[in-house]
């Protein structure tokens, strides 16, 4: 298995308020990190109170942006819906070689923007993947994520399919894959209040 090491140019994608990229200037000997974010308001926000050289934030669409130079990784915390298959394209058109990516919101996500599958695996079984998806599909939204009977196994069908197939997808084009628990699977805040974490993973390709 390969391991991510000299990562000295960082690409974040969807870094909202730019902590992320705070934190890893801050802990990480790196180069340079660029932290782009459609939201005009947070990345004016973040490069007013930025003292870090090494740190850039700039106001990009990332389903418009396309990197002039290979970074040596590109990560993204909560990349809504389709979001994060845009990133895995970025990072796969741009041969950067180690992307992690945390998905969430899996409504959003976008197949005009995208043709799902995108992997060959689960192309070649498009019609079966269509009748899943739309099997489990209705449950997305549907089912609140403290919810943890039959329904919210249902939609996390719809989760699974969608993350196998990214991994595939990064798979085809040369990466190690693996995915990482990022916290608990189940948090439970109150008595009454839980919160379902089942799918909140990171997804890491590695070349
Ligand atoms: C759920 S927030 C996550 C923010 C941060 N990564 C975090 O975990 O706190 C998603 C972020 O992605 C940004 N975003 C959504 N669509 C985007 C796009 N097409 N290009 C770049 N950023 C986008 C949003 O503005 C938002 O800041």
């Amino acid at each position: 298995m390969k391991s991510i090491n000299n990562v000295k140019n960082i690409l974040e994608i969807g870094g909202g308020n730019g902590e992320l990229t705070k934190f890893i200037a801050d802990k990480l000997d790196v180069e340079e990190i660029v932290c782009i974010d459609s939201n005009k308001e947070l990345t004016e926000k973040s490069t007013k109170s930025n003292r870090d050289a090494r740190v850039m934030y700039e106001h990009i669409n990332a389903f418009s942006y396309c990197p002039s130079y290979s970074f040596d990784l590109v990560i993204s915390l909560h990349g809504c819906g389709s979001l994060t298959d845009r990133v895995i394209d970025i990072g796969v058109g741009s041969n950067i070689r180690n992307i992690i990516c945390v998905p969430c919101c899996y409504s959003k996500i976008n197949n005009e923007k995208l043709s799902l599958p995108r992997s060959h695996i689960l192309k070649s079984k498009k019609e079966d993947y269509e009748k899943i998806i739309n099997l489990v599909f209705k449950y997305e939204g549907s089912v609140k994520e403290s919810d943890d009977g039959i329904r919210s196994i249902m939609r996390d069908g719809y989760r699974l399919l969608l993350n196998f197939d990214r991994l595939f997808y990064l798979q085809e084009n040369g990466y190690d894959v693996q995915v990482t628990s990022i916290c608990e699977r189940k948090l439970t805040f109150s008595n009454h209040i839980s919160l379902n974490n089942s799918m909140r993973f990171a997804i890491v390709g590695m070349k």
